[in-house]
């Protein structure tokens, strides 16, 4: 089963609430927080998350593109995060064990992210810990980018080991998705897809969600 993610990044923030609504049919509501060092760009933070956790009751998924997301679980959980994903890259080795188990300490699903030049290697020690593994498919910064087709094996050896394994570990991709990347990433093997552009652009974006779901 596949599920999508609208990246509300790609929304008019003038009528956020309305906004949210028209992606309603989404799986997940994607939050993208930026800090201007870990990544060239800066979105949005806690209040906005807490106002936005006010207007719906779906599963808010924060992809936190901070350096030492550490020193911000306990607020994203706080302002209603279900599921907290930070980067590998942005975190001490020593601190990653200790992040995650505060992640599920205050009751949130965790997700561990790779950015395109990061080898699926830096996030399997952590695997049997996670809920989610994010495969960023362009760089991390900024929406309506083109899809990077040198991440689809890092997403295939990640199916590989999951099933392997036998984890419950979900498989997201976020980056250039559109219908004919998405079909590519669900082939390698992943099962979430995060959209922004692509469902934000749509006239009608319940259906382009539910095409999504389907390719
Ligand atoms: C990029 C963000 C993405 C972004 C995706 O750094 O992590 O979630 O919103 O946007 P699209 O789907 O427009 O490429
Ligand atoms: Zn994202």
């Amino acid at each position: 089963m596949i599920k999508v993610a609208s990246s509300v990044l790609a929304a008019d923030f003038t009528k956020l609430g309305e906004e949210i609504k028209s992606v309603g049919k989404s799986d997940y509501l994607h939050f993208d927080v930026m800090d201007g060092t870990f990544v060239p760009n800066i979105s949005f933070g806690i209040p906005v998350l807490r106002s936005v956790r006010k207007a719906t009751k779906m599963t808010l998924d924060v992809h936190l593109m901070i350096t030492t997301p550490s020193r911000f679980i306990a607020k994203f959980a706080e302002a209603g995060a279900d599921i907290i994903t930070f980067h590998v890259e942005a975190e001490e080795q020593e601190n990653i064990i200790k992040t995650i188990d505060h992640i599920h300490k205050m009751g949130k699903k965790a997700g561990l992210s790779i950015s395109p030049a990061t080898p699926v290697k830096a996030v399997l020690p952590y695997i049997e810990l996670l809920d989610m593994v994010l495969v960023m498919t362009v760089e991390p910064g900024y929406g309506g980018q083109r899809f990077i087709r040198k991440t689809l094996p890092k997403i295939s050896l990640l199916r590989g080991v999951i099933d392997g394994r036998g984890i419950n570990c979900d498989l997201e991709v976020d980056g250039g998705i559109n219908l004919k990347t998405a079909k590519l990433c669900v082939n390698a093997g992943a099962n979430v897809l995060v959209a922004g552009v692509d469902i934000f652009n749509s006239a009608d974006r319940s259906a382009k969600i539910e095409k999504l779901r389907n390719v």
